[in-house]
């Protein structure tokens, strides 16, 4: 076999979930793992993909520097096995600029906005999903937020949610075992999508550009267009904001999900939570984004890189990928992870993070140069989202644990069956 991968680790006799079915792609690497060490070689049609995942070699990974081992690279392959590649191309607004001390301050009101307008949805009894909740949550902020759309429950809405679901690049991660039939199909429906998207944020330009100005990050994106001409303008914003959308649609609401499922199965830590104790929310939020966490962390080689664990320096040639997979570390890294317990947190660290052979091998939000620029923003939209639901309803759940969805390899995990919980406002 030429991996081109020198020395050569073991290659495991299994492939990755876009090449071959895999009921539960984790328990395949984990098992993987268990036979061949901790770094080995999984190869495939595309690529090799060289995996680490002890102290020395998960520290090497999060240290490659971008422009011979790239996230971004990486991140644009594996998202357009679902997007439409005309989505990429031409982008004048990323994702990385967006979160400002400013910026997320107006984010944060927008929530508050959106969190109004779900509980008159929710009214004051029923039962409901909560990953389904958070879900429209999610939506109703993000495009609060950066597409102007005041929150609300009108048809447009559900017009614009329908849209983004169907068009979700998430799903390239979440539900890979789709991704030969989105291929095969041409990404019709993706394309079909996008263009309901786009025509209903054309909507939103015409209304703005007929409004006095206002000073919103949606008006910052259209001032990306200002004196180019019609229709590649309109094109252009309409597409800048889909991408921001669906990066946002990757984990928020999936952690948010965790965290709202394990406080409504822990009454003892969620009385603690109403009692108002001093950065318990943030705990939660941490503690369900550490045991959601189904990444697998990629890194495409552009340019011939080296690699480090406890035995070797590996040299990897331009086209192989290097990678770790979060679930096999996040909760095994050291005796006592497996478990939730707010507490072992002490602000946004692990208490006992020194006992820990590598810092790297319990991750939450990333580590090193791509560290989520989100992450502020991300746990005080979490505590806000779990302060408000807590404090306005009182929630029995129908379910006993979250499980995360078996076929998923990537972001946090979606749960695996629905998190019913009945409410009733206090
Ligand atoms: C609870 C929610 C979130 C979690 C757990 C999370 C987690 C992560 C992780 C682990 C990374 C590093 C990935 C790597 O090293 O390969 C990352 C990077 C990133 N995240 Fe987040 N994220 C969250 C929310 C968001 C949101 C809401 C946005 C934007 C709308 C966002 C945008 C980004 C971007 C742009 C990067 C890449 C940064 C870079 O490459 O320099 N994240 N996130």
């Amino acid at each position: 076999m030429e991996t081109g991968i020198t020395p050569l680790p073991p290659v495991a006799d299994v492939a990755l979930p876009w090449d071959r079915t895999l009921d539960d792609p984790v328990a395949t690497l984990a098992d993987a793992r268990r036979r061949f060490g901790d770094t080995f070689v999984v190869d495939g049609p595309r690529h090799p993909t060289l995996f680490l995942f002890s102290p020395a070699g998960v520290r090497s990974f999060y240290a490659l520097p971008e422009a011979e081992a790239s996230k971004g690279v990486a991140d644009w392959m594996m998202l357009t096995r679902k997007l439409p590649d005309e989505l990429f191309s031409g982008r004048r607004t990323f994702p990385a600029e967006l979160f400002g001390r400013e910026d997320v301050a107006a984010y944060l009101a927008q929530l508050r906005a959106a969190i109004s307008v779900a509980f008159d949805e929710l009214g004051d009894a029923g039962e409901v999903d909560l990953f389904a909740f958070t879900r429209r949550l999610g939506h109703r902020m993000g495009l609060a937020c950066w597409a102007g759309e005041v929150p609300s429950r009108a048809a447009r809405f559900d017009a614009l949610v329908a849209a983004f679901d169907a068009l979700d690049g998430s799903d390239a991660f979440v539900h890979p075992e789709e991704m030969a039939r989105v291929a095969a199909a041409g990404k019709r429906e993706e394309r079909a999508a996008l263009a309901v998207v786009e025509d209903l944020l054309v909507e939103s330009i015409r209304a703005r550009d007929a409004a006095p100005p206002q000073d919103d990050l949606f008006a910052r994106i259209v001032g990306r267009w200002d004196g180019e001409p019609e229709p590649d303008r309109s094109v252009g914003i309409a597409r800048d904001v889909v991408l921001v959308h669906l990066g946002s649609m990757s984990n928020l609401f999936a952690a948010t999900g965790w965290m709202l499922a394990q406080l409504a199965t822990h009454p003892d830590v969620l009385a603690r939570v109403r009692a108002g104790e001093d950065g318990l929310l943030e705990r939660c939020a941490l503690e369900s984004t550490r045991l959601g966490q189904r990444s697998i962390m990629l890194r495409a080689v552009l340019a011939p890189t080296t690699v480090r664990d406890e035995h070797a320096a590996y040299s990897v040639p331009v086209g192989a990928q290097i990678a770790t997979l979060l679930p096999l570390t996040n909760t095994t890294a050291m005796p006592g992870l497996a478990g939730y317990d707010p507490d072992r947190w002490v602000r946004r660290r692990l208490r006992d993070d020194a006992l820990l052979p590598a810092r790297e091998l319990v991750t939450t939000f990333g580590h090193g140069a791509h560290t989520c620029p989100a992450q502020p923003f991300s746990l005080a939209a979490m505590c806000l989202s779990a302060e408000s639901l807590f404090t306005a309803y009182d929630v029995s759940a129908r379910f006993t644990d979250v499980q995360p969805l078996p076929v998923q390899i990537g972001g946090v995990a979606r749960a695996a069956a629905p998190c019913v919980v009945e409410y009733r406002r206090r």
